[in-house]
């Protein structure tokens, strides 16, 4: 049984094959089952709000031919008189499709997981810093722009414990990309985010754009556990006109989204911003890595 819990799911051979099968479906007469079950069942069982990530799981569901159950009604909320475990909520779930599709606030560990599932469980993002579909869409971009292999320096800024930004480190980590340098104000580090065989080095001072080939915008909310940042503590990470003049000519820009106010609005004509393209494109990984689960 194949879960895709995080990032560190993966082998470097599995993140390859996610990334060669979501090149060839790129192209719109490679929409097939292809392996997958015909007329699967696939449930989205949010229990945080998603756009792209909701979204984009149940039109992947659909090209690639099977049907997806939106779960709306769940009864595990505590503020019921008597509320359903998230346990067995999840369980019931899985015995009914083929993959569920999960997100939660709380951490989605493969120990609780995989006792209780009798199909495949893709997390859509959770509570403990893990979103590996994110990461997998955020990796395809950067290989869209650039070939693989070739070291590159890419730029994280942001808030560091954001799970996008903390699953796009340790994919980056895992394909040994080197290079990884993070932009965030103190109050916003993540120490855990340099993994294994990849040292971050990181910057507190401010966004500096140049010599990136790749810059991440994570996001930066105004509040979070962590306190709250003002407006000139975000500024000085933010993706202003002065910044885009800064940063290499054939560099790309990428964004989980959403993009609050991280990117200036004169910036967003420049043609090195692939941040929609990124999420239109999210769509193709998501029925490679669905494929992934469902073909094994
Ligand atoms: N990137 C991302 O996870 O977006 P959503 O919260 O809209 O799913």
């Amino acid at each position: 049984m194949r879960h895709l819990l995080s990032v560190d799911d993966l082998g470097r051979e599995d993140v390859e094959r996610i990334m060669f099968d979501s090149q060839q479906l790129m192209m719109p007469s490679n929409s097939t089952t292809g392996g997958t079950r015909p007329e699967f069942c696939a449930a989205l069982l949010f229990l945080e709000p998603s756009l792209r990530t909701r979204l984009g799981f149940a039109v992947a569901v659909q090209r690639l031919g099977g049907n997806a159950v939106d779960i709306f009604a769940a009864k595990f909320h505590s503020d019921m008189s008597a509320p359903e475990s998230f346990a067995d909520t999840l369980r019931v779930v899985s015995d009914m499709v083929d993959v569920v599709i999960v997100r939660t606030a709380e951490p989605l560990s493969r120990a609780e997981v995989s006792p209780l599932c009798s199909t495949p469980i893709i997390s859509g993002g959770d509570g403990g810093g893990n979103h590996p579909a994110q990461a997998l869409i955020d990796l395809f971009a950067v290989r869209r722009a650039f070939p693989a292999h070739r070291p590159l320096r890419v730029g994280i800024c942001g808030d560091l414990n954001m799970r996008s930004a903390r699953s796009f480190a340790r994919v980056l980590a895992n394909c040994r990309l080197e290079h990884v340098s993070a932009f965030a104000p103190v109050a916003r580090l993540a120490t855990d985010i340099a993994v294994d065989g990849m040292p971050i080095e990181t910057q507190t001072d401010g966004l500096d754009c140049r010599n990136l080939d790749v810059l991440y915008m994570a996001g930066l909310p105004e509040r979070s556990g962590k306190g709250t940042l003002d407006h000139g503590q975000r500024q000085r990470f933010a993706l202003t006109p002065v910044e885009m003049a800064r940063l290499p000519a054939e560099a790309i820009v990428l964004s989980p989204m959403p993009v609050i106010d991280e990117i200036s609005p004169e910036c967003w004509s420049d043609r090195r911003i692939k941040v929609f393209e990124q999420s239109r494109d999210g769509v193709a990984v998501r029925m490679a890595i669905l494929r992934y689960v469902l073909c094994h």
